[in-house]
């Protein structure tokens, strides 16, 4: 089958490349750096399947052009699928398929590293040392173990990360509309989210971004937040309204934040801009902050993750190809 990748960097050539290689290179890849738009849709003009990433654009009008030049098929290369207008698939007839779980771990692992960086200002003393300042003040943190951890979403990443944080002898409270009984039956005390918002020293959120979700941490929930605490997003970036944080920030209300996904990262993550003038001046300020630690969408980034994410995008097009049915299609009962 002929499959335009786009977002195309080199790691993900490489890996797309391995997987299609184990199938004796079935697949014919075109691999295009540029994000799927409107302006770009016509790179796939050849192709009966398009491969995508977290910031490719497929909203209606990208659908029904895909849909006028003969693509049959998108595979996203994530588990996320905010970014992609389900019902305009379903009505132009094309099919779209996902990673449902490539490796949780790999995201609670980073999720890990974010709260232990901020926590102990990892960041703040790797630069202090090389400049031979030893002194401790301003690096003062807390032990993990008897404090709360608030997860917002405990499904397969929410669930990675419970495991590691009861490791560390963390009281978990957990708020999901669909509680999963064995992490309940083993220590994690699910409450309503005002409950969670009360209780929690560290909020972090693996919820998938949905009308419900979008802008989950506002102003209003803010208020009801623990003063000083730590919040983690590494879920998708407008689950938080980065404006009322910075005003947290500034507060002090939230005492540090660690992101690995920004509201409008699409124009930011995944390229090297740094002999460019940063034009977002909101994320500018995130940066001013010394107690805001902020990654580009990498929580993913392992080597497991990476090459299973490709291993499972060479699958959905192979069975796609052969039975007219991807291998994990996004079903009915995610179109609202
Ligand atoms: P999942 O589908 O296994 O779990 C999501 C959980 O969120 C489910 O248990 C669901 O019931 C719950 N949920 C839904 N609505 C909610 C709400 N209003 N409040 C609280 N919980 C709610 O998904 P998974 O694999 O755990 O991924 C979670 C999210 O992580 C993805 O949707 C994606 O946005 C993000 N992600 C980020 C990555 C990164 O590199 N930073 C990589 C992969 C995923």
């Amino acid at each position: 089958m002929d499959v335009a990748v786009f977002s195309t960097r080199s790691y993900d050539r490489t890996f797309l490349e391995a997987a299609n290689a184990k199938g004796g290179n079935r697949h014919d890849l075109r691999f295009f750096e540029a994000s799927l738009s409107l302006q770009t849709v016509s790179l796939a003009r050849r192709s009966a399947a398009v491969c995508c990433f977290v910031n490719d654009h497929l909203d209606r009008p990208v659908i029904e052009a895909l849909c006028q030049i003969g693509v049959r098929l998108v595979v996203l290369r994530c588990a996320g699928f905010n970014n992609v207008d389900l019902k305009a698939a379903e009505a132009a007839g094309i099919c779209v398929a996902r990673i449902p779980a490539y490796s949780p771990e790999a995201i609670a692992e980073h999720t890990l590293a974010l709260i232990l960086c901020l926590n102990r200002k990892i960041h703040r003393a790797y630069v202090r040392v090389r400049e031979g300042n030893f002194a401790l003040d301003g690096l003062l943190g807390f032990n993990l173990a008897t404090r709360t951890v608030g997860i917002i979403g405990t499904g397969k990443i929410g669930g990675a990360l419970v495991k590691i944080l009861s490791g560390l002898g963390c009281r978990i409270v957990a708020h999901d509309p669909y509680p999963d009984s064995s992490l309940a039956s083993a220590g994690v005390e699910y409450l309503s989210l005002e409950d969670l918002f009360a209780a929690a020293d560290i909020i972090s959120l693996h919820c998938p971004l949905t009308p419900e979700t979008h802008h989950m941490i506002d102003r209003a929930a803010l208020a009801s937040l623990r003063d000083g605490v730590m919040l983690i997003n590494t879920s998708r970036g407008a689950v938080v309204d980065t404006r009322a944080v910075i005003e947290g920030l500034k507060s002090g209300k939230i005492g540090s934040l660690g992101l690995d996904v920004y509201e409008e990262e699409g124009d930011l993550f995944f390229r090297d801009l740094s002999g460019q003038t940063l034009q977002d001046d909101i994320f500018a300020r995130l940066l001013t902050f010394h107690n805001v630690l902020i990654t580009g969408h990498q929580g993913f980034f392992t080597q497991e993750a990476v090459e299973a994410i490709a291993d499972v995008t060479i699958e959905n097009v192979t069975a796609f190809e052969t039975c007219g049915r991807a291998a994990y299609p996004i079903g009915p009962e995610r179109i609202a």
